[in-house]
């Protein structure tokens, strides 16, 4: 059996602006590689940080990697250890689950060096624990597609109920990064406790009208239903310009735009390859009309999630 494997785990976009905690995407522009190695003894330890990202925690209590690996060694008893490194690919504080890529990364490494096979679903908690130490709630939008790949909806974490929903082939994601960090934690702390019943029942509609329309490959309907009414207009203000970019890419015929998970990245959802381009461009210069420099993607939605790779040379001077 392996003593060392490395894994890439996607980025991914929370809440795909219609199904708040619950719906989210893999990407396929960028991700995380993470590398576990078994220990003898039953601890779990850093390695080593690497990449966009190396100011992360070391301690395991504090790390998104190391909590979900001491809950995978705890919960399955194991007597022996692990040690995790990080070559973070994803921005920290982007909106692009950079710390569920961590964790999951972690837990799907792991895995593959363990006596017994776990599927996702046992996996799931796991890389859940890990990510709820970074934004202080537990919710599964980026673990998800993480560890799953494509677009999910989470309907239950305990037990897991999770639902990968097709994803018309045309599809591009644009995903535009301002140069601004937001922590999950704080973007969460300016949501209001309760919703308006008029509001749930409208985002209801627009988040089972999205389904559909991914269901039946129906690019209008996804147009129409693609709307974030309840967290949106309380997070817009946290990213400079948002308006004018939303506006941009709706002008350039983009199906919806809204804050990836928590921003500060901006998305679009778009018909195709030659719209996308058009509209990353319009949504690029909006920002920098704003003085805002930013780092922009074209996304298909992956059906892998994280999955064992070679090691890169640099994995081995870790
Ligand atoms: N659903 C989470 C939020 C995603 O919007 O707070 C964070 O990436």
């Amino acid at each position: 059996m392996d003593t060392e494997v490395t894994v890439f785990a996607p980025a991914s976009m929370g809440n795909v602006a219609v199904g708040y905690d619950v719906l989210g995407s893999a990407l396929n522009c960028i991700g995380d590689r993470v590398t576990v190695r078994r220990l003898d003894e039953p601890v779990v330890r850093v390695g080593g940080i690497t990449g966009c990202v190396t100011d992360l925690p070391t301690t395991p209590a504090d790390n998104t990697a190391t909590v979900a690996l001491l809950d995978l060694m705890e919960t399955r008893d194991l007597d022996f250890g692990f040690e995790v490194s990080l070559e973070k690919g994803i921005p920290l504080g982007s909106g692009l689950g950079g710390s569920a890529a961590s964790a999951v990364g972690a837990v799907v490494a792991a895995a593959e060096l363990l006596p017994m096979s776990l599927s996702n679903d046992e996996l799931l908690p796991h890389a859940l624990a890990g990510e709820a130490v970074a934004s202080g709630a537990i919710h599964p939008d980026n673990v998800a597609p993480c560890l799953y790949g494509g677009l999910v909806l989470t309907r239950e974490v305990d037990p897991p109920d999770v639902i990968s929903i097709p994803v018309p082939d045309r599809i591009r994601c644009v995903l535009v990064r301002p140069d601004r960090m937001i922590e999950t934690r704080d973007a969460r702390a300016c949501l209001p406790e309760s919703l308006p019943l008029t509001d749930s029942v409208k985002q209801t509609a627009h988040l089972g009208a999205f389904v559909a329309g991914c269901y039946r490959n129906d690019l209008e309907l996804i147009g129409r239903a693609l709307r974030d009414l309840i967290v949106e207009p309380h997070r817009a203000s946290l990213v400079p310009g948002f308006a004018d970019v939303q506006s941009a890419a709706m002008e350039h015929g983009a199906l919806g735009c809204s804050l990836s998970g928590a921003g500060p990245t901006v998305f679009a959802w778009c018909d195709g390859p030659v719209e996308a381009e058009r509209i990353e461009e319009a949504m690029s210069t909006a920002f920098a009309a704003h003085d805002v420099p930013t780092e922009a993607w074209i996304s298909t939605i992956p059906t892998a999630g994280a999955r064992a790779v070679e090691p890169s040379p640099t994995d081995a001077a870790m």
